[in-house]
């Protein structure tokens, strides 16, 4: 697809590089668009040689060719790492001084900001309202990383480390390609772009709590009973709720670093009820997509359980394997649904890993359950060996109750399957 890469002028253009790397080694076809406070950082030889194409900072060079207007245009993404204080607030204003800013005026695809500055300068209010005015606007600006700045000192300003912003412009560009599918015809892709444009800061002032991952419940302080989930999907859409604009706080068994998103780490299926019900108190949404152990060990050994154990009041040794006996774990969707006590918020989705069997479908397993828990919806996957454990691709049927309705998606990717069940939330906001 075609991408954008715009350089503002930082000592973060360096990055920039590698992310240029990655997007081209991807398959993309990169355009670099440096600002010439950029150049003093990076030289355009090098972008140059990077990218295979020529690289200029101004609207006068090709002038027939009306770059300033053709690369916005024509793009499926424009991404600018790292993005300056000033170059946020030009982006706000909608100067158009160069062919950077320009190319921000004319994009109607998916745009990802990544600021990078000292901490003082993004702190400061001049700058935050320019974020907000951004991300009102559809503009995904991914939060800088905290970490050792220019100089000695550290905070938060850091650009994000390449691959974490290629993996935010795959999503972006997952999206346009799943929306531009949804649309039902390659030749709409510019409207489905400027669909999915519109959806990116629908979550923006929302808050959302994303369980994700398999739990472990310990037996002894080196066994546990657990299972396969990856937390990927859990993940996924964490990612994407950040990506809409939502403050998202992620409860996992997996802790990944994800911009712009709170993660909170547990194990049990316990802590991640302790975590889950903690912060729904204020979400405007809950998805627990985390495979929680339906039942944990009774008792634990604060000891390695041995193999051969002694036993009785004679000492004889017993080498008969132990019964582990179980004891049920809380049902955290089902509480959710009743601490709700009749109200509608938050709105609370359930995912249902199911197998077909003699009493029914898939399907039909998934709308008894949704029935059974009450959520408000209810995101089915067929699971099985070989199946959606740990693989990027997802099939699901989006379930909502009240409603005969499906939504089917897939196969396709994690990003995208998020991005669909953030669709039918937020038409229950
Ligand atoms: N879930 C939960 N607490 C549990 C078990 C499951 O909150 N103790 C949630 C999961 O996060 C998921 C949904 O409930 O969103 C469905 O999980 P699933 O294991 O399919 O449901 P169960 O009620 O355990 O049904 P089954 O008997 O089919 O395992």
């Amino acid at each position: 697809m075609r991408v954008v890469l715009g350089v503002a002028g930082g000592i973060a253009a360096y990055k920039a590089c590698s992310l240029l790397r990655l997007l081209s080694e991807a398959g993309h076809d990169v355009t670099v668009v440096p600002t010439a406070a950029a150049l003093k950082f990076v030289g355009a030889p090098t972008w140059a040689a990077l990218s295979g194409k020529p690289v200029s900072t101004d609207v006068w060079t090709d002038v027939h060719e009306v770059p300033h207007v053709r690369l916005g245009q024509e793009a499926d993404l424009v991404v600018v790492a790292p993005a300056t204080a000033d170059l946020l607030a030009k982006a706000a204003t909608g100067q158009a001084d160069d062919l950077l800013t320009n190319v921000l005026l004319t994009a109607r695809c998916p745009v990802v900001l990544a600021p990078a500055m000292h901490t003082e300068m993004w702190d400061h209010p001049a700058t935050q309202a320019n974020v907000s005015t951004l991300t009102e606007r559809g503009v995904h600006v991914v939060p800088p990383a905290s970490g050792r700045l220019t100089g000695k000192d550290t905070g938060p300003g850091r650009l994000p480390e390449p691959e974490e912003l290629y993996a935010v412009c795959e999503r972006e560009l997952a999206r346009s390609r799943f929306a531009a599918s949804a649309a039902g015809a390659a030749s709409e892709t510019r409207m489905a772009n400027a669909q999915a444009s519109a959806t990116r800061g629908d979550l923006t002032g929302r808050r959302v709590v994303v369980s994700a991952g398999g739990t472990r419940e310990p037996l002894d302080p080196v066994r546990f009973l657990g299972n396969r989930s990856s937390g990927k999907q859990g993940h996924a859409l964490a990612a994407a709720a950040a990506a809409r604009g939502a403050h998202v706080t992620l409860v996992t068994s997996s802790p990944a670093d994800l911009p712009g998103v709170d993660v909170v780490a547990i194990e049990t299926a316990l802590q991640l009820r302790d975590a889950v019900v903690a912060a729904a108190d204020e979400a405007d949404a809950v998805v627990m997509a985390a495979a929680v152990a339906d039942f944990r060990p009774a008792t634990y050994a604060s000891t390695k359980i041995k193999k051969t154990h002694d036993t009785g009041s004679d000492g004889s040794a017993d080498d008969s394997a132990p019964t582990i006996a179980l004891v049920r774990n809380p049902d955290i969707l089902a509480e959710l649904v009743t601490s709700r006590a009749g109200g509608t918020s938050p709105v609370i989705v359930g995912f249902a890993a199911e197998t077909g069997d003699d009493t029914g479908s898939v399907l039909d397993h998934g709308r008894a359950k949704l029935e059974r828990k009450g959520c408000d919806v209810l995101v089915v996957n067929e699971v099985g060996e070989n199946k959606t454990f740990g693989a990027d691709d997802n099939t699901v049927t989006i379930l909502r109750r009240g409603s005969d309705e499906t939504v089917e998606v897939g196969p396709a990717s994690k990003a995208a399957v998020s991005d669909a069940v953030w669709d039918v939330v937020t038409t229950l906001l």
